[in-house]
Parts: structure tokens; sequence; C-alpha cells
């Protein structure tokens, strides 16, 4: 009998029934509009004001420094568009790792049509973006940097410490996508020097549609939309309460050295088994520093396509290249960037592990890749 055995906590993860609950808590007793100035307006408003500072007491930073917004893809956006209009200056120039998420990387190559200069920061074949690759492109108009921290196919970690320094030393603001590690490492957010990082609520259990960015006092940054004055000016609009209750309920719930310290014997015994039982496989990263939540894994022979279709049908989930929004898949950019070759690429598929993970899940997961690849590989040949 099938197993149903979802390993793909990178794209999502299950809202914790503690967060279903707090929203509905919320809209039993009170739904009143934070901007009204009545009881329930009130009310709502110092919900927000509650959530807020719980999660700048969570990242080190001050309440007045977190910006909620509907997830990392408009943080993302927020975080370069807003930093190019707050300096009007068509000469600056700014850089981005070429292996970024496409809401960062396609909001690049839009600042690119509009006449401003992009520079995309090359990983090594591991996929580490190094300070060394910032520091060569940095020039003398360059008023931002961005690099994320865990990356969210090969969950290759960079130095962010390292790249934040040389930021500040050079004067130069820094963006961090901190979305595939926050909650999931012990990254202290606000020793990173940056002045501005990206989360999501979403990928710690929370609702999906809310998110953060943290702007660090005395970062110039252009609001995206006009029009109001809620999360002080910066993000008009009526605050996404549900969301932004969602997430704190989310925040409350994190215990990141705990599920840091069982996913990674998971993804040790998974990695060791898949490397015993399928020699030919090659798992994409394993040189660098990694975060224990995300297993890239090349299979040489195999359509990943079909590999995940048949996963499916097994009722195991993983994901392959870069989904985007429509569920189409492009070759993935971040393995391209690495410089694996096009077969390669197209054999790959990423397992994403998080709490709900068990060994047994896995064991099923290796037996029933042991059906699948000895098909798949026939079919190539
Ligand atoms: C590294 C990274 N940044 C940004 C995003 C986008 O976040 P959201 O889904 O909240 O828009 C994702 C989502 O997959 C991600 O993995």
């Amino acid at each position: 009998m099938n197993k149903t055995v979802y390993l793909d906590y990178s794209a999502t993860t299950p809202q914790a029934p503690e967060v279903t609950e707090a929203i509905s808590r919320w809209n039993r007793e009170v739904f009143g509009n934070p901007s009204s100035q009545h009881s329930f307006g009130r009310a709502a408003k110092a919900r927000i004001e509650e959530a807020r500072d719980h999660l700048a007491d969570h990242t080190g930073f001050l309440p007045k420094e977190i910006a909620f917004t509907s997830g990392g893809t408009e943080s993302n956006n927020w975080a370069l568009v807003g930093t190019v209009r707050a300096h009007r200056n068509k000469t600056m120039h700014i850089i981005v790792s070429a292996v970024e998420h496409p809401s960062l990387l396609k909001t690049a190559e839009y600042l690119q049509t509009v006449g401003y200069e992009v520079s995309y920061a090359q990983p090594t074949a591991d996929g580490v973006v190094t300070a060394e690759e910032i520091a060569r492109l940095i020039k003398k108009n360059t008023v931002l940097v961005s690099v994320m921290h865990v990356n969210n196919e090969t969950g290759v970690i960079n130095p962010v410490e390292e790249i934040g320094r040389l930021c500040r030393e050079r004067g130069i603001l820094f963006h961090c996508d901190a979305v595939q590690s926050f909650g999931k490492t012990g990254l202290k957010l606000n020793e990173t020097g940056a002045g501005l990082i990206t989360l999501s609520a979403h990928k710690i259990y929370g609702p999906k549609g809310c998110g953060a960015l943290i702007i660090r006092e005395g970062t110039a940054l252009e609001p995206l939309l006009h029009g109001g004055g809620q999360e002080a000016g910066r993000r008009p609009g009526t605050e996404n309460i549900n969301g932004i209750i969602g997430f704190d309920a989310a925040l409350a719930l994190l215990n990141a050295e705990k599920d840091y310290s069982t996913v990674k014997k998971l993804q040790h015994y998974f990695e060791r088994e898949l490397s015993e039982r399928f020699p030919f496989c090659r798992i994409n990263g394993a040189a660098a520093a990694r975060s224990p939540f995300i297993s890239n894994v090349s299979f040489p022979g195999v359509d990943n396509e079909s590999l995940l279709i048949n996963l499916d049908l097994s009722g195991i989930a993983v994901s392959v290249g870069s989904a985007c929004s429509s569920g189409s898949v492009r070759p993935s950019h971040v393995l391209q960037a690495m410089g694996l070759p096009a077969g390669l690429v197209n054999s790959t598929v990423r397992f994403s592990f998080g709490r709900h993970t068990t060994r047994d899940q896995l064991e099923y997961t290796l037996e029933k890749l042991k059906e699948i690849l000895p098909r798949l590989r026939k079919k190539r040949s």
C-alpha cells in the first residue's frame, strides 16, 4: 500500500494546527480593522504590534525595523526596487548572486531593463557565493549587494556574515534573503550586517501570503505601494492580520535547535543510504556547508520530471528545477550556475525535510527509488 510522504518542505510547510487555531480564535473574538479608532480597531492594532514585538525579539531588531509584507516575493521585490528608488541615481550598480530565488533574480532583470547596471555573482562548483566573488564585482557606484543565506534548491549556506562585513566596510547596503534559513539555523540575523532581510511565514509552518522585510534603522528605502499610513507609511493597505497572527503563532512554536539536530540525523541517514544503494547518484553541493533540510540529488540517466511523477504515484512529493507559479518547470538556474552539464541538471530532484519527516518515510522513499530508478534508466538508454 502506498504511503503519503511529503518531502517538499522547502516549497512550503504544513500550517501548524496551533497556527490555524490562533487565526480562528482571533476571528471569533475580534475582527476589527487596525486603522479604526474604536475598540475593535484598537484591539487589532495592538495584536499586530504584539506580533511585531515578538518578531523583533526573535531576530534581535527593533519593532520599528520590522515591516510585515505578503511574503518573500514582495520583500525581495521591495528590497531591490525600494533601494534604487531611494537613491534616484541612474548610474547606480547593484550586485545579486546568480543563484537567488526567481523573485529576486527577475526583479534584478527588470531593473536592468529600465537602465540600472546589475552584476551577477557566480557561485563556486559547490554552489557557494563567496565574499571574494562579491569583492571582485564591487564598483565605485555599487549601492546594493543581495545574497541569500541558504539556497532554496541546494541548501548550500552562503557566508553572509563575511559578505555583510565586506559591504559594511565599503559602505554598501547588504540585503539577505533568509527565507530558507529563518527558524532553521542558528544564524543571528542582527549579526549579518544586513540592512535588509527577507522572511516568509509559510516556510516555518505559518500561513501562506505573509512575511516580513526587516529594514535596519537608517536604511533608505522607498515604499512600493502608496495610499495609506499602515506599517509606518512604508507598506500601505489594510494589514493581513490573519497572516500576521499566524506568523506570530508559528514563531512561538519554533524550536530551531531541536528541529536542526533531528533533521540533520535524518539527512545524514538518507544521503548515506542513497550513496550506498545508488552509487551513481551525486549529491550537489556536498563539499559545502549545507542546511540539513535540503538534499539536492542528481541521478544520471534519469529524467527528473519522470522521476517526480513516478514518486508522486507512490505518494512521495519532491520537486525539480525552478518550479514557477504556473506549476511548469524550468531547468534549474542554480545548478546551471554551478556548472552542472544539462544532462545532469535535468536528472536532479530536491528532497526537503521538516518537522514531520521520519526515518520510516525516508526508508519507504529509498525502497521506491530502488523500484523506479532502474526502470527510468533503462528507458533513457
Ligand atoms: C529563498 C526564497 N526566497 C523567496 C521565496 C518566496 O517566498 P514567498 O513564497 O513567501 O513569496 C522563496 C519561496 O520558495 C524562497 O525559497
